[in-house]
């Protein structure tokens, strides 16, 4: 804990990037044939039964989560981060998006590509990971376009989408109500760098385990 008369100072800085350490989510969506697709992303957070989901408008998770309005968000462990990496480069958007030409490739199945195993979800249509073990499969709710490109066309979204099942590895769940927090190790985007959780510091006061 910092003293006030601690000789700290600070730099004001325009970092290119914001992500400030969130946990990493694979989102599985189906096209209008029924083709699933994976989308790696970090901007996601959970109030309740809602997620919140900061896509990129010009991908193929954004276009067929608007179109097909369901999706499931697997959430992978600290394992599987080499995995997802492999996919990292990777686009189911063709033709690839303008912007992306130089850094990204089109390909038509990231399971393969990133050695991951589909199986069949619940509730919605898009299969889920079998390898990430938390699973949330959800419906579309709403999007609002956060910011626009030179073009103007639509270049980032925030989607609100509702829980509607949850399936989790067997080992992470105690009873039916909670996940246990001792067994479950969220892989974290820290500045486009893949890091695990540091040990355990203590508990919020509502916590029940
Ligand atoms: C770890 C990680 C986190 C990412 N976070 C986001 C994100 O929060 N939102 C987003 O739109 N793209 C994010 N991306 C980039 C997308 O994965 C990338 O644009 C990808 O090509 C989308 O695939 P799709 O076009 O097949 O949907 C992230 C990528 C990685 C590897």
């Amino acid at each position: 804990m910092l003293n006030i008369t601690d000789n700290i100072t600070f730099k004001t800085i325009r970092p290119k990037i914001l992500y400030f350490g969130t946990p990493v989510a694979l989102i599985t969506t189906i096209d209008e044939n029924g083709h699933p697709n994976i989308g790696p992303m970090s901007s996601v957070w959970a109030l309740g039964y809602n997620l919140v989901l900061g896509l990129g408008c010009a991908s193929k998770t954004f276009s067929n989560l608007i179109a097909q309005k369901e999706c499931v968000v697997n959430i992978p462990s600290v394992n599987l981060h080499q995995n997802i990496e492999n996919i990292a480069n990777l686009t189911g958007a063709n033709p690839v998006p303008e912007d992306k030409k130089t850094l990204y490739r089109y390909e038509a199945d990231k399971f393969t590509a990133g050695g991951f195993s589909a199986m069949p979800a619940q509730a919605v249509r898009p299969p889920a990971i079998a390898d990430c073990p938390i699973q949330l499969e959800a419906v579309l709710e709403q999007y609002s376009i956060l910011d626009f490109g030179q073009d103007g066309k639509p270049k980032l979204a925030a989607v609100t989408v509702k829980v509607v099942n949850v399936r989790v590895h067997e080992n992470l769940a105690m009873g039916t109500d909670h996940i246990n927090p001792d067994c479950w190790s969220p892989l974290i985007y820290n500045f486009r760098h893949y890091y695990g959780l540091g040990k355990a510091l203590g508990k919020n006061f509502k916590a029940e385990l």
